[in-house]
C-alpha cells in the first residue's frame, strides 16, 4: 500500500504520453518534433552513425482501399492515435542497422553491446516449466517493473477528449506503462461528434498478433534493462485442455474468492489496475490522477456462461490448419483466416461459424480484469496468456514460412502494412512484425509435444 502511494504521487507530478518523456516537453510538442539526442548528444546519435532525425513521411492510402471507400471515411476520424504518431510528431528517429530506441541509443531488438552486433535469442518457457526459484523470480522481476517509476516513458491522460489543450502525460511505472500502451490503443476511436467502437488499433484486424508481439517484446526488454538482467524472458501458459485454470493458485498467479477478488497471500493480490474504474470512450485514463477510483485485480474463471472450459489441444491443431493468414474483410468478420481463428472470433475447426473461441475465449474463461479488453494487459495473467498467442503465432510463421509480404492491405485503420503499429516508439511498420521472432531475439521451449 505504502509502494503505491508512492508511485501514485509521482503520478500526479505532470510532465509536459508510451511516449519518451524527452519528447513531451512543451517545446517537443510544439514543434512536433522527437529527435533526442543520443549518447554522443547529437539528435538520434546521427554523429556516430547512429541515426537520423527524419522528417515523417505520412502514410499513403493506396488505391484499393479509395475504391472500397475507406479513403472517404478517414477525414471524418479526429483521433490523435490514426496515422501514428503524426498528430504528435512530424519528426522522429530512424535508426541505422541494429541501432534501435526512440533515440538510437539501444539495440534493436534480439541484438546487444557496444555496438549493437552482437545478437542474442532468449527462451521463453511455459510458467510450470520454471523451477521454483525461477519462478519466484519472475514474479520479483514483474513487482519491480510494477512499482518502478519509467525514467524514459510518460503516459498520456485526459478526461474529455475533443479537448486536446487539457491533455496530459504523467508519470507511470514501467508495468503501468505496458498496461496503459494496450488501453490507449484499445480505446473507441473518435469522430468530431462520436465514438466508433467498432475499430481499434490493435484487435479485429491483421495487426493484431503482431500488435501484441510488440507490446510483450517491449515489456521483456524493459524489465531487462531494469533488473541488468539480459537472460530474462517472460514466461508463456498453455492453457490447452485444461478443466479449469491450474495456474489460478497461489503457488503461481493467485486463487481468488467468489467476488474474483485475489488472495491476499497471493502473489499479485495488492496489483490495483490503471486506468480502471472509469472505463469512459471519451476519456483517456483519468483515472491515473485517482487512486481511489483504481481497482485491484480481480478473476472469477469459469463463472461466465458463455465459455465453460478453454480451448483445446484439438483446437489449436484445428487453428494451425489454416494457412492463410488473414482475409478480406480483414476483420472479426473474416472466414477461413488464421488471424480471426486465433483471435477468436470464429471456430477454429471450420473457420466460419462465429463464435467465442482461442485467445477470447481465454480472456472471457478467466473474468474479472481479464475480462475488460481496455484494462486487461492490467493482469500479468494477460502477459502469460498473450505469450502463449504469440507462441501459436510463431508456429504458424515456421509451418508456413510467413513473413512481411503475407502482410495484407486492409481497411482498418492504423492496420495497414506500412503503417506504424500504434503506439509504440520507434516506428515499426505492422508487416515486419510477421518475421520469426529470434528476429526479434527471443524464441520457445517446446511444451506438451509442441
Ligand atoms: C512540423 O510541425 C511544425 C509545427 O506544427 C511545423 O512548424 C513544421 O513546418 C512541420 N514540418 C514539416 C516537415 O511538416
Ligand atoms: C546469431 O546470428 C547468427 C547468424 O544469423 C546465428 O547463426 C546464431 O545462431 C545467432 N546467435 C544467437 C545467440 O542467436
Ligand atoms: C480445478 O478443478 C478440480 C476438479 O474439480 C479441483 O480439484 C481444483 O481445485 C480446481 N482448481 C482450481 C484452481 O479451481
Amino acid at each position: 500500500m505504502l509502494l503505491l502511494c508512492t508511485f501514485l504521487t509521482l503520478c500526479l507530478s505532470a510532465v509536459h504520453s508510451q511516449f519518451p518523456r524527452v519528447c513531451t516537453t512543451d517545446e517537443a510538442i510544439s514543434d512536433k518534433s522527437c529527435c533526442p539526442a543520443g549518447k554522443d548528444g547529437s539528435p538520434c546519435g546521427s554523429n556516430s552513425g547512429r541515426g537520423i532525425c527524419r522528417n515523417w513521411v505520412t502514410h499513403v492510402i493506396i488505391p484499393t482501399l479509395i475504391a472500397s471507400g475507406f479513403a472517404a471515411s478517414v477525414p471524418q476520424y479526429d483521433d490523435d492515435r490514426l496515422d501514428w504518431p503524426r498528430h504528435y510528431y512530424n519528426k522522429t528517429c530512424e535508426c541505422f542497422g541494429n541501432y534501435g530506441g526512440f533515440n538510437c541509443g539501444d539495440c534493436r531488438n534480439g541484438f546487444h553491446g557496444e555496438k549493437c552486433d552482437r545478437n542474442k535469442t532468449v527462451v521463453r518457457r511455459e510458467i510450470r516449466e520454471l523451477s521454483l526459484t525461477e519462478r519466484k523470480k519472475v514474479f520479483r522481476y514483474l513487482k519491480i517493473a510494477k512499482t518502478t517509476k519509467s525514467k524514459d516513458f510518460v503516459v498520456l491522460t485526459t478526461r474529455d477528449r475533443h479537448h486536446r489543450d487539457t491533455y496530459r502525460f504523467v508519470d507511470a511505472t514501467i508495468y503501468n506503462v505496458f498496461a496503459w500502451i494496450h488501453y490507449y490503443a484499445t480505446q473507441a476511436i473518435m469522430t468530431p461528434s462520436s465514438f466508433d467502437q467498432s475499430h481499434t488499433y490493435a484487435h479485429r484486424g491483421p495487426a493484431f498478433p503482431g500488435w501484441h508481439r510488440l507490446g510483450l517484446v517491449f515489456l521483456e526488454r524493459q524489465i531487462q534493462l531494469l533488473t541488468g538482467d539480459e537472460d530474462f524472458a517472460l514466461p508463456y501458459y498453455d492453457w490447452r485442455g485444461e478443466k479449469n485454470c491450474s495456474i489460478c493458485t497461489n503457488d503461481f498467479m493467485g486463487k481468488n474468492n467468489g467476488q474474483g477478488t485475489l488472495d491476499p497471500f497471493s502473489e499479485f493480490a495488492s496489483w490495483r489496475s490503471i486506468c480502471s474504474g472509469i472505463n469512459y470512450v471519451e476519456a483517456y485514463c483519468p483515472v491515473v490522477e485517482h487512486e481511489y477510483e483504481m481497482e485491484r485485480l480481480r478473476r472469477r474463471p469459469g463463472t461466465d456462461n458463455t465459455v465453460n472450459r478453454l480451448p483445446s489441444f484439438q483446437d489449436v491443431v484445428d487453428t494451425l490448419r489454416w494457412s492463410v493468414f488473414d482475409r478480406s474483410p480483414y476483420n472479426s468478420r473474416a472466414t477461413r483466416s488464421f488471424r480471426n481463428v486465433l483471435e477468436g472470433f470464429i471456430r477454429p475447426s471450420n473457420g466460419m461459424t462465429p463464435a467465442t473461441t482461442m485467445h477470447n475465449q481465454v480472456h472471457v474463461y478467466l473474468g474479472g480484469t481479464m475480462g475488460q479488453v481496455p484494462i486487461s494487459a492490467n493482469d500479468p495473467m494477460f502477459v502469460l496468456h498473450h505469450c502463449y498467442i504469440d507462441k501459436i503465432f510463431e508456429l504458424w510463421i515456421t509451418k508456413y514460412n510467413g513473413n512481411p509480404d503475407t502482410y495484407p492491405e486492409n481497411d482498418e485503420p492504423g492496420q495497414g502494412p506500412e503503417e506504424c503499429c500504434t503506439p509504440y516508439f520507434p516506428c515499426f511498420w505492422n508487416k515486419d512484425l510477421l518475421r520469426k521472432s529470434t528476429d526479434l531475439g527471443y524464441k520457445y521451449s517446446t511444451y506438451q509435444g509442441s
